[in-house]
Parts: structure tokens; C-alpha cells; sequence
């Protein structure tokens, strides 16, 4: 994992623009909100089901970085303080603290289309052209208003309402799991070898694995501390957000997220191959502690 971690680090610093061309600031802000710091859970998802498949790592680059600007794409709003105003991301200033709020929606605007871009061209990741279209075409709708934007602007509508357990699942899995869901299925994608079943099972994995992975952010915010999570904790309280904790209490959570994970598990049974890094994953996922 550690290999996959550093490896997307160099790709990400290769792939971003160079700091000290201009626009300076927009440049800078980009590389601050995308090195150093995340887990880097999405980009070890694309090469874990790359791997299996038997997938060269180079060719699984491109969209590793992709899902990771995304994603660092989606934190740099989500701290906004038009949404969750949140001053601290990554153990350090949120970039509209470190920078301003224009260049925060700047570097998200920016992040996203590099992403693409990415997708579309990037020299290392030489696919048939129908297979980087589908990529691209999966990519667009898991982080749009079907998948993770949508999901965002139910979490925001939600603020200081009563939900029920399925309408705070279907938030989570579209904030959060449709991105999650589309780094496994990019990773398992980029080879033209791949069967439908086994795409099939993967997206069951990484639907649970998904789900899983926000409710176990929701019972951090309630358990751990700034220093660990290097985001401030309590904010959810704090917003009225609905999250698990507070809509079916600590120890429910607990229960899901672990039932989950089992689902997870039981979905790579079915596999014909050994999955053992997405098993490994999972439950990193779900045991983690930041
Ligand atoms: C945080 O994601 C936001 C959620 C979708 C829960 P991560 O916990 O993966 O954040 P980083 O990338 O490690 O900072
Ligand atoms: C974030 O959920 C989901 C996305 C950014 C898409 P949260 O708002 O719970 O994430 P944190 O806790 O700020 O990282
Ligand atoms: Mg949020
Ligand atoms: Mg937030
Ligand atoms: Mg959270």
C-alpha cells in the first residue's frame, strides 16, 4: 500500500502544473490542496483492481491521479464556507484560508478538468480509444449530479432536518461511495480482458466498501480529535448534518459499518481471483483511525 501511496504522490507532482508559472497563485493552490497529506485510499483503489486483473501500474496512473484530483476537488468545496466552512483540511489551513475563497473555487474548477484531461490524454495510460471513453464517460457521472455533487446537495438540504436511515444512506452513497465505486471500476476497466461478472462483483465490494467508508468519517467526527484526523472534529454536531452516529446512535454505526464490511468481503469471495489487496483495503477502510 505504501508503494501505491508513494506512487501516486510523483505522479500526482509529474502531472499538476508547474508551481512557479503563471497564474502563480492558481498553480501553487492546486499542488497545496493535492500533495502531501491525503490516504490516498481512491488512488490505491484503482491500482488494487488494476492488479487484479493483471494490469500494468503505469497504465492505471492516469486515472489513479484522476480519482485523486476529483477528490481533493470535492474537499476543497466542501470546506467552503458557503458549504461546510471548515478551516482545517489535512492537518493544515483549508485552501480558502491559505489562499481566499476565489482560488479556492478556482483550484476545484481546475482540479476537475485536469482530471479529465488526464483521462482523455495522458501519454501513459495508451488504451483503445472506446475504453478511455467509457472511463471518462463513468468518471463524469460518479463525480456529477448522479453521483457525488448530487450527494453533496442532499447533505446540504439535509442541515438541521430529521432523516431516516434510507435517506442518510442514499446521501452517503452518493457523496461519498459513488467516487469510491467509480476508483474501483476505473482501476478494473483499463484492461480489455476484464469480464462483466467480475466488474459486477467488484461494484458490489466497492458499493458497500463505500457506504462503509462514510460512516466510519461520521463516527470519527464524534470520537477522535484534530490532531489525528487533521480536520477539526464535532463539526457535524455543529451543523445539525445528518450523519449515522446521530440518526441511528455510535454502536449502530459501529454495527453497519462492520456488517458492511462483511458484505464487502462476501462480494470477493465470488471472485475467481485472489483479491487479497482490495480484502486488505477494506478493511483499512473500515478499522481505520483517521
Ligand atoms: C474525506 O475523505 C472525505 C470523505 C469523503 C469522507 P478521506 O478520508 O479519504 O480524505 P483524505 O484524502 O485521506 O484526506
Ligand atoms: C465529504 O463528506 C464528502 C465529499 C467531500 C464529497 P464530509 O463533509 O463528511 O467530509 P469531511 O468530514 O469534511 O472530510
Ligand atoms: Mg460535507
Ligand atoms: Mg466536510
Ligand atoms: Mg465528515
Amino acid at each position: 500500500m505504501r508503494d501505491y501511496q508513494s506512487r501516486v504522490e510523483s505522479a500526482l507532482d509529474a502531472r499538476l502544473p508547474i508551481p512557479d508559472t503563471e497564474p502563480v497563485k492558481l498553480h501553487e493552490a492546486m499542488r497545496y490542496v493535492s500533495l502531501n497529506g491525503g490516504k490516498r485510499i481512491r488512488a490505491m483503489l484503482v491500482y488494487a483492481a488494476g492488479q487484479l486483473i493483471g494490469t500494468d501500474l503505469s497504465v492505471l496512473d492516469a486515472p489513479a491521479c484522476a480519482v485523486e484530483l476529483i477528490h481533493a476537488y470535492s474537499l476543497v468545496h466542501d470546506d467552503l464556507p458557503a458549504m461546510d466552512d471548515d478551516a482545517l483540511r489535512r492537518g493544515k489551513p483549508s485552501c480558502h484560508i491559505a489562499y481566499d475563497e476565489a482560488t479556492a473555487i478556482l483550484v476545484g474548477d481546475g482540479l476537475q478538468s485536469l482530471a479529465f484531461e488526464l483521462l482523455a490524454k495522458d501519454p501513459t495510460c495508451n488504451l483503445p480509444p472506446s475504453i478511455k471513453l467509457t472511463m471518462i464517460a463513468k468518471l463524469a457521472h460518479a463525480a456529477g449530479p448522479p453521483g457525488m455533487v448530487g450527494g453533496q446537495a442532499k447533505d446540504i438540504a439535509a442541515e438541521g432536518r430529521a432523516l431516516n436511515v434510507d435517506q442518510l444512506k442514499d446521501i452517503h452513497l452518493h457523496k461519498t461511495g459513488a467516487l469510491i465505486r467509480a476508483a474501483v471500476a476505473l482501476g478494473a476497466m483499463a484492461n480489455e480482458a476484464i469480464q462483466p461478472h467480475t466488474l459486477d462483483l467488484l461494484d458490489d465490494y466497492a458499493t458497500c466498501i463505500g457506504l462503509a467508508f462514510q460512516i466510519v468519517d461520521d463516527i470519527l467526527d464524534v470520537e477522535s480529535n484534530s490532531q489525528t484526523l487533521g480536520k477539526h472534529t464535532g463539526a457535524d454536531r455543529q451543523l445539525a448534518k445528518a450523519t449515522f452516529p446521530s440518526v441511528i446512535g455510535l454502536q449502530a454505526s459501529k454495527n453497519m459499518a462492520r456488517s458492511l464490511y462483511k458484505e464487502a468481503e462476501c462480494a470477493l469471495d465470488k471472485l475467481p481471483l485472489s483479491a487479497h489487496m482490495l480484502r486488505d483495503l477494506a478493511k483499512m477502510m473500515v478499522e481505520r483511525r483517521y
